[in-house]
Order: structure tokens, then sequence, then C-alpha cells
């Protein structure tokens, strides 16, 4: 890969805005169970009231957002020239209710936070209805995140979030196939393994947990994305953009459009377009590349693509 200039400057300011150390380090659940830096601690704790005009808004998340693309581009104030013209992608993405399947988890919380900080409700998912609104409590903004039980969240959401580990992912989602069903459902699932030599990619029948997904769920529209976000680095305050390029997959080009804008909501970040869903398998085996990056460099190492 080279640098190019704009590239460059672009991450020479990201850096410049991050305490050093903080950017691109490795997503936590890709690490072996009990490292250190799966744990995230009480950082949400410190995050900020959230989003401005955001306060105050009482009730469930889905209730207290509008709940599709009209929704979105009035939220962004072009209600007017949405009459004549489509929503972008970032303006129909502005008004989405995110569910987050498995939200309670590191990635899940992680994303949720961001995605409520730039102002779309949230609903944290979970097995356990109790566990969900614990979540969803520690995050500190409730006006903006919820939380309810797996399908109740994948019923409620505009576009659900797969945060579950890759043991738990199929049986999941198949039973969700109904919940799901007419809506994106956005899969940043990494099947890796560990041994004594470090990460490995474990073989999907499917290809990827993300094809896996598109083989479960006939009715829905599956995206690969967020498999590279560090976890840490999401659910750390002391980060206010995170220097990373979102590989985004899929065979669904207003779906992948949108999840591009969806993943440039969070400060810092870039939507890439990554091809085919069929392709999503180097994307999610890549991650083991990363485990090691992470424990050589001591880092939370990410990927940024050149030239575009
Ligand atoms: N952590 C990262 O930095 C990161 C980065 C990129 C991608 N990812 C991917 O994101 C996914 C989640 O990562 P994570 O670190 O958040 O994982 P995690 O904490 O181990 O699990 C997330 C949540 O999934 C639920 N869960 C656990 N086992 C399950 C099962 N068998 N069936 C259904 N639900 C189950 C649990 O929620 P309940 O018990 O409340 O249901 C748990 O809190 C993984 O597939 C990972 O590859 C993670």
């Amino acid at each position: 890969m080279r640098a190019d200039g704009s590239l460059a400057a672009a991450r020479a300011a990201a850096r410049a805005a991050d305490p050093p150390g903080r950017i691109g380090r490795m997503p936590a659940s890709a690490l072996p169970p009990g490292s250190p830096e799966r744990t995230t601690g009480s950082a949400a704790a410190a995050w900020p009231a959230g989003p401005a005009g955001a306060a105050g808004t009482a009730g469930t998340a889905a209730a207290a957002w509008p709940a599709g693309p009209a929704g979105a581009a009035a939220s962004a104030g072009t209600a007017g020239a949405a009459q004549a013209q489509p929503a972008s992608p970032a303006e129909r993405a502005a008004g989405l209710v995110v569910g987050v399947l498995g939200g309670t988890g590191d990635q899940g919380r992680g994303l949720a936070v961001r995605l409520a900080l730039a102002g779309n409700a949230v609903i944290i998912g979970s097995r356990d209805t109790g566990r969900a609104e614990s979540a969803a409590a520690s995050l500190r903004l409730p006006h903006l995140v919820t939380g309810r039980s797996n399908a109740d969240a994948a019923s409620a959401a505009d576009v659900v979030i797969a945060a579950v580990p890759w043991e738990g992912h199929g049986t999941l989602l198949a039973s969700l196939a109904e919940q799901l069903a007419g809506k994106i459902v956005i899969d940043c699932v990494n099947p890796i393994g560990f041994d004594q030599r470090g990460a490995y990619p474990l073989p999907v029948a499917q290809g990827s947990a993300a094809q896996q997904a598109a083989d479960l769920l006939p009715g829905s529209t599956v995206v690969g994305a967020f498999h590279h976000v560090s976890a840490v680095l999401l659910l750390d305050p002391g980060v206010a953009s995170i220097d990373l390029d979102v590989l985004v997959l899929g065979d669904d080009r207003a779906a992948t459009d949108l999840v591009q804008a969806l993943a440039e909501r969070i400060p810092g970040v870039r939507g890439v377009y990554a091809g085919r869903l069929r392709n999503c398998g180097q994307v999610e085996a890549i991650t083991a590349n990363l485990v090691s990056i992470n424990r050589r460099y001591k880092a939370h190492a990410g990927l940024r693509i050149t030239d575009i």
C-alpha cells in the first residue's frame, strides 16, 4: 500500500486529535479470552450526555426517533429537498434505528455508544432482557440507547448489527429470520480460533460468517462491515476519532452505500466498499493477522486503503 498525500494528511489530522498509541488498535474480541485488552472497564461512565437536541427525548428509542429514511431526511433538515429527490445515504443513515444482537458485549456496546453519540437511536439486544437493559443503562444515553431481547431489538430496529461470537452466530440468526426479514443485517462476526501459535481463521462452510448469515436469512439483505474496528477504541471516551477504514461488503448497492454512510457517522471512520459478500471470508480472516500485529506491536491495529 502506498500513502497518498491527502490520506496522509487526513491520518495526520486524526492522529493529532487522538492520544498517541490509541489509534488503530486491535479488535478486543479477536484477543484470547482473559486478555486484559478485552476488558474495557467503566469507560462509558465518562461519555458526554449525547448529541445536542437529542437530550430530553423520552421513551424508547424506537418511539423517540423516526423509523426510516423519511425521518432521516427530516432530522438532517432536508425534508423539503427530500420531496424532490431521494435522501442521500448519509441522510438516511442519520435516521436509522439500529439494533445490535449481542449488544451487551464489548463490540456491541462500543458500536452502540458511538452511533448514539452520532444521534442514532440504538436498541441493545440480548438473550436476557435484563442484561440488555443494564448494558444500555451503562452507556448513559437513556434517550438514545435502550435494551431489549434480541428478538424485540430485531423487530423494532431499521437495521440490525449481529455482534455475537461466531459460536452463537448461526443458531441466533436462524431463530430471528422472521424478525429480520426485509431488513439490512450487518454482520461483523470474525470466525477466529486461537491456539498456542496465536490466532487463525476458522473454516466456514459457506465461505464466511456473512455468507452463513445470508443463507440463514433469505428475507434479509446481509452486509459485512465493522470486522476490524476495535471495541477498546470504541468504548474509550478518550478516543475522539478512530483512524480506520470500515470495509463494507455486500451484493446490494443501496445497502452497502447505506452501511458505508452509517460507519462514517463514527468520527474518523471511512466506509469503503470492498466487494461482494463472497469476498467477505478474507476480510474476516485478516482479523487473525491483526491479532498478530497487535501482539507484536502492542497496538489496536486497523486498516486503511490507499489511493481512493
Ligand atoms: N470486540 C471487538 O473488538 C470486535 C471487533 C470486531 C468484530 N468483533 C466481532 O463482534 C462479535 C462480538 O464480539 P464481542 O467481543 O462483543 O463478543 P462477546 O462479548 O464475547 O459476546 C457478545 C455478546 O454475545 C452474546 N452471546 C454470547 N454467546 C452467545 C451465544 N452462544 N449465542 C447468542 N449470543 C451469545 C452475549 O450477550 P448476552 O449473553 O447478553 O446474550 C455477549 O455479551 C464477535 O463475533 C467478534 O468477532 C469484535
